[in-house]
């Protein structure tokens, strides 16, 4: 076991998609085995978009279950619920004193929500960073496997880190995004724009939870196009991302026929859907079906909240002390 801790979490604000699957989950199942890990449902962090209580409660529910069917062992990793650990939004509060209104307005992702919700510029949006670095400082944590979209906050957990080390002493590690050494992944969506997202381009997003014929009528209707009029033509955008896809899900011997037939100009997009919808289905169902079986299991799935909670906290409360220590709020000894 490597002794670098692992920490990342998923926000419960819908169902999990391959984004979620191939740019995080993958990982914090191999990463079980290798490193102690932290991985948590961010419920906090969904309540920027103000969720129906009921609504959220049921999604916390389902991610939990969608991260134990994708392969997560609580045995192995703390799992838990954001919420549950009250020493995050102390954390969070100490952060907020050292990240600047100009460098927090300046992240493109709340440039992008206060774009598409004008009506809905909150602080939380605002410093989301800050509550995304509290809970892996919380931990200590070093490695965070996370989606190429989350490059940024995690630069700013690193210059959080920092700044408190440099003004209080040396607290925090400094985490890295995560991906084996590798770039981190971007999905992209179907229709060729963006990325797949759980509550955007719903029509070009495969989710964890989509029956095979949804997965079907889907990767059918993904662009393309009437395909390349020169051999060894350079692959459109759209069509690159079918292929990207498809090494996800597929043979690299199909992949590698498929790849032929573009080079070649003999390619036939119906053929290669069918076969990606058939590969991806193999993929998805099993998920899909294990998801179902545990969602419903509330007496196991408040068990493993629970037990997670504990494992959590008592990690988080030696931070936690270690930092209210440091800035010197300990007022009794
Ligand atoms: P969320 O729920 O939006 O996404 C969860 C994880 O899925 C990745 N992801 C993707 N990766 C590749 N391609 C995509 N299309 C795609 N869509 C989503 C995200 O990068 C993420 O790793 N802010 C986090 C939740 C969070 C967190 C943290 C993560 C809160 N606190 C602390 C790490 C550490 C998020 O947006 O999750």
């Amino acid at each position: 076991m490597n002794k670098e801790i692992v920490v990342s979490g998923i926000r419960s604000t819908g169902d999990l998609h391959l984004g979620n699957y191939f740019g995080a989950m993958k990982n914090y199942v191999k990463m079980q085995h290798e490193y102690p890990c932290f991985f948590f449902v961010a419920d906090y962090h969904s309540l920027t978009t103000h969720p129906d209580p009921a609504a959220l409660k049921n999604n916390v529910y389902k991610v939990l279950a969608e991260n134990i069917a994708c392969g997560l062992d609580p045995e192995k990793v703390t799992l838990y619920v954001q919420s549950d650990i009250p020493e995050i939004p102390e954390l969070y509060l100490m952060l907020n004193m050292m990240a600047y209104k100009g460098e927090l307005e300046k992240t493109a992702s709340f440039k992008e929500k206060a774009r598409s919700q004008p009506d809905n510029v909150n602080a939380g949006l605002l410093t989301y960073p800050t509550l995304m670095s509290a809970d892996i400082l919380i931990h200590k944590g070093q490695y965070v496997p996370v989606g190429k979209d989350q490059e940024q906050h995690l630069e700013m957990a690193r210059n959080f880190a920092q700044r408190f080390n440099h003004r209080y002493g040396e607290t925090f590690p400094e985490p890295l995004a995560f991906n084996f050494g590798t770039q981190l992944v971007k999905i992209p969506s179907l229709d060729g724009s963006g990325k797949m997202s759980k509550s955007v381009n719903e029509n070009a997003t495969i989710y964890l939870s989509d029956s095979d014929d949804i997965i079907l009528r889907k990767i059918k209707k993904a662009k393309s196009d009437q395909g390349p009029a020169e051999p060894n033509s350079e692959m459109p955008d759209y069509i690159q991302n079918l292929f990207l896809l498809m090494e996800l899900v597929s043979a690299a011997d199909t992949v590698e026929k498929f790849k032929q037939d573009y080079n070649e100009c003999n390619i036939r997009y119906g053929d290669l859907k069918i076969q990606l919808a058939d590969d991806m289905v193999r993929f998805v169902a099993p998920i899909r079906e294990k998801t179902h079986a545990l969602k419903n299991d509330t007496a196991l799935l408040q068990k493993i909240m629970k037990d997670g909670k504990e494992k959590a906290r008592a990690s988080a409360s030696s931070t936690l002390a270690e930092a209210r220590k440091n800035m010197g709020i300990h007022y009794y000894c």
